[in-house]
């Protein structure tokens, strides 16, 4: 059964329609691109697939495999093994890093008798201080509020951080490559291959092809435009839209 399933999804915000009959299907242990001109909705399906509450579903439906997920809330969704890394991390004051780390970790795994449980911080933070080298953040981070002052690039290397802590299912990356240096998309994309690695399925949402050839494994990009998906392919379809742009099919740019 499809892990992932988005079908004939409509979605509005605040009485308008984003997504007109978006169609998705993902797999444990696939990877998918998703590319699209901005304002096309590939933030919009990332935040109704997390069950945000600005974003109504007007029609169609969203399975984890086989059953509806729209009547749960997005703390729910999240134990299905769900996990989005925002396109704009917010910065929360007063949240400790470290805290919001463990709790989350514990939330999602205490009933999970698959996953390793860890009793103590000194435990938990040598977990995550892994985590950390791997995307090339120090330990300092942990001691700070979440996202507070992090550069661009830290919220970045943060959010997939985040991702290899919490060993979801199904990762949906927002433009983890937005704003970045090629040192950076590097460590990004190599922290999206060590997910890969543990059978995780994977949607990378971005506007070039770069980081996506540095992922080990690429099975599927989809275009999305005006609400969604026109065009599926294989590798080949990211090449060709990094090098002519959207106007071949038809579709502008930019808005
Ligand atoms: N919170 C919001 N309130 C109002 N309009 C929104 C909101 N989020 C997105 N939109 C609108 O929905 C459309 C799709 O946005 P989005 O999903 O962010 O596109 P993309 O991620 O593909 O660039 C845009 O026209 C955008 O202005
Ligand atoms: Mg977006």
């Amino acid at each position: 059964m499809t892990f992932l399933e988005v079908k004939d999804l409509h979605v509005s915000i605040d009485g308008k329609e984003i997504l007109s009959g978006l169609n998705l299907k993902v797999e444990k242990g696939e990877v998918h691109a998703i590319m699209g001109p901005n304002g096309s909705g590939k933030s919009t399906l990332a935040n109704a697939i997390l069950g945000h509450p600005k974003y109504n579903v007007e029609s169609g439906d969203i399975l984890v495999k086989g059953e509806s997920i729209l009547d749960l809330p997005t703390d729910q969704r999240a134990r299905k093994g769900i996990f989005l890394g925002f396109q704009y991390p917010t910065e929360i004051s007063g949240v400790g890093y470290s805290h919001f780390l463990r709790n989350a970790y514990n939330t999602l795994n205490k009933e999970d008798k698959t996953r390793e449980v860890f009793l103590t911080v000194r435990e938990f933070h040598e977990y995550v201080k892994k985590n950390l080298d791997a995307v090339g953040l120090d330990k300092s981070f942990l001691g700070r509020y979440l996202n507070e002052g992090f550069s661009g690039g830290e919220k970045k290397r943060s959010e997939v951080m985040q991702m290899l802590v919490l060993k979801p299912n199904i990762a949906i990356l927002d433009e983890p490559d937005s704003g970045l240096d090629i040192d950076a998309v590097k460590a990004v994309a190599e922290a999206i291959n060590k997910l890969i690695e543990t059978g995780a399925g994977v949607i990378v949402i971005t506007h070039y092809a770069r980081i996506l050839r540095y992922l080990t494994k690429l099975d599927h990009v989809h275009v999305v435009a005006k609400g969604k998906v026109i065009k599926s392919g294989g590798k080949e379809l990211s090449e060709e839209l990094e090098a002519k742009g959207y106007g071949w099919l038809g579709i502008e740019d930019d808005k």
